[in-house]
């Protein structure tokens, strides 16, 4: 791996555990303004200090995220379809890569739809992202997205779309967790987060999510809605970091959620 390339994925990884706890506010791109997102400065700034990197695409970037953060960009690069259609997978590359190196991003990500309409035109458009990311020492994030078809969401299907993914040159995946998830990073050489998908019944179910990923080798987290959607984002925030960094339990960062929970918000501290 090239310097530059693993210096910026060193960037979005603590040095300590290794792993990653990525914020993701993106689904504007497809979904349009989101609950709990419709105002993206305003859901992004409280959560901002808390992650090790945040997940999202470059006019939310630009407007949205102080240029002062210290914290790793990971761009969307894919979109061109809305929620509007029956087949989300008719996606594009949507920003070049030397708008990402502007920007000064950490990592671009694009979803690959292993199994739908769109697939090949996915792929391809990983390998060609891959060629560029490797010329512009810029790591690539494929995100396995499963469209509408939630049911697709086993460790069969998913190890295979992560399995192509790395195999195409991604450098990390975002993929879902699932039952026999372990399966799914067994055959998978790079580095693979998981998405939270929508809003779970608890907090603590997205807490034990979390931590069955981490117990059974994913190397982070890339969740939104979860967090975001929650009534305390940053004490959740904080509770998966105690997974994901220090291997924390459920109970243990239910603690630390409920620590959190109570503690006065600056504006009443103020
Ligand atoms: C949207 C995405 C999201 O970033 C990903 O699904 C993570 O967010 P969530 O935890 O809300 O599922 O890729 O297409």
């Amino acid at each position: 791996m090239d310097w530059g390339l693993a210096n910026r994925m060193a960037r979005m990884f603590s040095p300590g555990s290794q792993n990653s706890v990525m914020l993701a506010v993106d689904h504007g791109y497809f979904m349009g303004p989101t609950r709990r997102l419709e105002d993206p400065r305003a859901t992004i700034a409280p959560l901002l200090p808390h992650a090790d990197a945040l997940a999202l695409t470059r006019g939310i970037l630009r407007t949205c995220v102080p240029p002062s953060t210290r914290t790793p960009i990971v761009l969307r690069v894919s979109g061109g379809v809305t929620v509007l259609q029956e087949d989300l997978s008719d996606e594009d590359i949507t920003v070049s890569m030397e708008d990402a190196v502007r920007l000064n991003v950490s990592a671009v990500a694009l979803s690959v739809f292993v199994g739908s309409p769109h697939e090949h035109s996915s792929l391809v458009h990983l390998s060609e992202l891959v060629d560029q990311g490797e010329e512009a020492g810029m790591p690539v994030l494929a995100i396995t997205a499963v469209g509408k078809e939630l049911e697709k969401r086993d460790a069969r299907y998913l190890a295979l779309a992560c399995r192509v993914s790395a195999e195409l040159g991604a450098h990390m995946v975002k993929t879902y967790y699932c039952d026999d998830f372990e399966k799914v990073v067994e055959g998978c050489p790079v580095p693979i987060v998981v998405a939270g998908g929508p809003r779970l019944d608890s907090d603590q179910a997205a807490l034990e999510l979390a931590h069955h990923a981490i117990a059974l080798g994913a190397k982070g987290i890339d969740m939104g809605r979860n967090i975001w959607q929650s009534d305390y984002p940053v004490a959740m925030l904080k509770a998966l970091r105690s997974i994901v960094h220090e291997h924390a339990t459920v109970g243990e960062a239910m603690d630390i959620l409920t620590q959190e929970k109570a503690r006065p918000s600056r504006a009443t501290v103020a």
